[in-house]
């Protein structure tokens, strides 16, 4: 083990090689030895979104027939990828009829919440565990696996199955709403002449909203949030019912980057010929996943309209290469804006927060700033020359 994370996750190199180590981690590309000796068996593999929006199960039916080939004394099996309702009753038939000798085993479903970017912090700190469990065994033994979190007060949730696997879905449609919601206030605001970071900042003060996920922008991305929606969605249509609440979220979210792009427009008029610097092509800082990305369909948009790009990002310019191969890829934010007539910040990350707009003043052939996550204010940019332009906030648009 040469303790290379395939992905980009802060801290999570370091983890693996000490407990390597340690001993206490062991990899395998063989199930038969890595079921061996287990009590629990933990499905980890991905749910990704199918054509029509559901969750696509053939990684983890595959996975479960396995299980059921193998497997030769009590164990639990959990589902750690999110999956639809009911998927780990169908899953429990599926190992079930690969069984052969009638040994028993029960399933369980143990949704994860970690974000990307932070997910070390996420897993040994979570605001709470979720066990869906049908047997006293099964709670036994998880409730063992997380004692470690339960001593430090982490609150543990046992619920039946198809309860837990709605948690998750349920808990990601809230996220996504939550970010809609104040998304739709950040237009409202620019029509009305409000300023949504104020009106963010005194909804999160009521501890009933909570101010986490109020930030406008260009909206949710990433393998979670947009697969999530899309999902429950279709789950609520099998069962008969709607959740017309996240259609709306998701209808929102989709119409941001066509907003984005009209902005530019007023920033900079026609948009034929013009470069376009993009800062940020990951879904979100700390990490190199664009996977629904705004930046994708930024892309698209600006390309439509015969713009030159020239993008940055610390972290996702790989992945990114592997769907567009012929951007001009820079080596730093400076390089990217040298000469372009308007600069977009796609993505907040940390070095994008304190650019030197002196330098960037001379360098770029337009003074033109799209902030698309609300990190500078217009005061600041106009000082130094620039038009300026960001979501939601009335006063800080400069006039066309
Ligand atoms: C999410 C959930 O937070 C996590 O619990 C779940 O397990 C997996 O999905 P993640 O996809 O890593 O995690 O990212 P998250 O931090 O939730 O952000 C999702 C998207 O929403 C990003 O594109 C982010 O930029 C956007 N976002 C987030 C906003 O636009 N505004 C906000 O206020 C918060």
């Amino acid at each position: 083990v040469k303790g290379v994370i395939p992905f980009y996750e802060p801290g999570l190199d370091r983890l693996v090689l000490k407990n390597v180590e340690e001993k206490r981690l062991s990899f395998t590309t063989s199930l038969a030895e890595g079921m061996k000796d287990a009590d629990v068996v933990f499905i980890a593999v991905q749910t990704p979104m199918s054509e029509s929006g559901e969750a696509d199960l053939k990684y983890v039916m595959k996975v479960g027939e396995e299980i059921g080939e193998l497997l030769d004394d009590y164990k639990v099996i959990v589902t750690k990828s999110t999956v639809p309702v009911g998927t780990n009753a169908e899953l429990k038939k599926v190992i079930g009829a690969k069984l052969k000798n009638g040994v028993a085993f029960d399933m369980a479903s143990n949704p994860e919440f970690l974000r990307e970017g932070s997910s070390i912090e996420d897993f040994m700190r979570p605001d709470r565990v979720v066990i869906g469990v049908d047997s006293e065994r099964a709670e036994e033994l998880m409730r063992e696996i997380y004692r470690p979190l339960y001593l430090s007060d982490t609150p543990m949730v046992r619920t039946g199955i198809e309860t837990a696997e709605l948690v998750k879905y349920a808990s990601n449609s809230f996220l996504a709403v939550k970010i809609s919601f104040i998304n739709e206030i950040a237009k409202l605001a620019e029509a009305v002449g409000a300023d949504v970071f104020d009106v963010a900042k005194a909804m999160g003060l009521d501890k009933r909203i909570g101010s986490k996920f109020l930030h406008p922008g260009l909206g949710f991305g990433g393998s979670c949030l947009p697969k999530d929606t899309n999902a429950i969605v279709h789950i609520a249509q099998e069962a008969g019912s709607d959740m017309s609440i996240v259609r709306s979220a998701i209808q929102v979210n989709r119409d941001i980057p066509q907003r984005a792009v009209a902005k530019a427009e007023r920033l900079v008029g026609d948009l034929a010929g013009r470069k376009v610097a993009l800062l940020g092509l990951a879904f979100k800082p700390n990490t190199d996943d664009i996977r629904s990305a705004a930046s994708l369909e930024l892309v698209k948009l600006l390309e439509a309209r015969g713009c030159k790009l020239a993008v940055h990002d610390p972290a996702a310019m790989e992945n990114f290469k592997l769907l567009h191969p012929d951007l001009n890829y820079c080596q730093s934010p400076y390089e990217a804006c040298e000469g372009a007539d308007l600069t977009i910040l796609v993505t907040e990350w940390n070095q994008y927060r304190q650019l030197d707009f002196n330098w960037l003043s001379g360098a770029m052939a337009g003074k033109a700033f799209l902030d698309c996550r609300n990190v500078y204010d217009r005061p600041h940019l106009e000082k130094f020359g620039f038009k300026y332009d960001c979501f939601g906030r009335a006063d800080h648009s400069s006039p066309a």
